[in-house]
């Protein structure tokens, strides 16, 4: 284990079981249908991929980039890097690493409905709601976390730490 985890919250084989699991649900949810997986980066891209090679539906990805301004305002995000290609009448699935406040999935969300896909369904990775500040509308979800920070599988501290295999703790010192 790496030392500036202080322990360990899922581990490699826990985080693969729970996505197969999740994968099989998607699948079933829109048997008979094509289906678009939205990633958005960096963080989401670990789980993006794992998630993908578990639905059984065939599966487009595209990826979009935001950048959020949470000192002056909290809740505005930009769109940084936009996706490749429309989204209309398709079935799409917003992918994203960790909910907290909601307020980056929030404004997501709304921005890629204005699109007028044919539906358009949310899943996470980590759901920690114990910060929520707006409702959001998860469709499929991991794993709940606990009000402390963590990194592995995508998620980072300071660009760092999310090639870990794992999702653990960060210790306070290094945040
Ligand atoms: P929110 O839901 O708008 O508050 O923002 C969620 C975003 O904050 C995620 O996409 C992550 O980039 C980042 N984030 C929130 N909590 C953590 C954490 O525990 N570890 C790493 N990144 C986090
Ligand atoms: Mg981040």
């Amino acid at each position: 284990m790496d030392p500036v985890i202080e322990r360990i919250l899922f581990t490699e084989e826990q985080i693969a079981a729970r996505i197969r699991e999740v994968g099989a649900e998607i699948s079933s949810k829109y048997a008979g249908r094509e289906l678009k997986l939205i990633g958005v980066l960096k963080g989401s891209i670990y789980f993006l991929t794992a998630l993908s090679r578990e639905i059984s539906v065939p599966v487009k990805i595209d990826l979009l980039a935001i950048s959020s301004f949470m000192k002056g305002a909290p809740g505005v995000v930009r769109i940084a890097k936009d996706l490749d290609d429309t989204i209309e009448g398709e079935d799409v699935l917003l992918v994203e690493d960790i909910i907290d406040t909601g307020l980056t999935i929030r404004y997501l969300l709304q921005t890629l409905a204005s699109r007028r896909p044919r539906s358009l369904g949310l899943c996470t990775l980590l759901d920690r709601t114990t910060r929520r500040l707006v409702p959001v509308p998860i469709d499929f979800r991991c794993f709940e976390i606990p009000d402390r920070f963590v990194v592995g599988f995508g998620l980072d501290y300071k660009q760092l730490y999310r090639n870990l295999g794992y999702i653990g703790v960060l210790r306070h010192e290094h945040f």
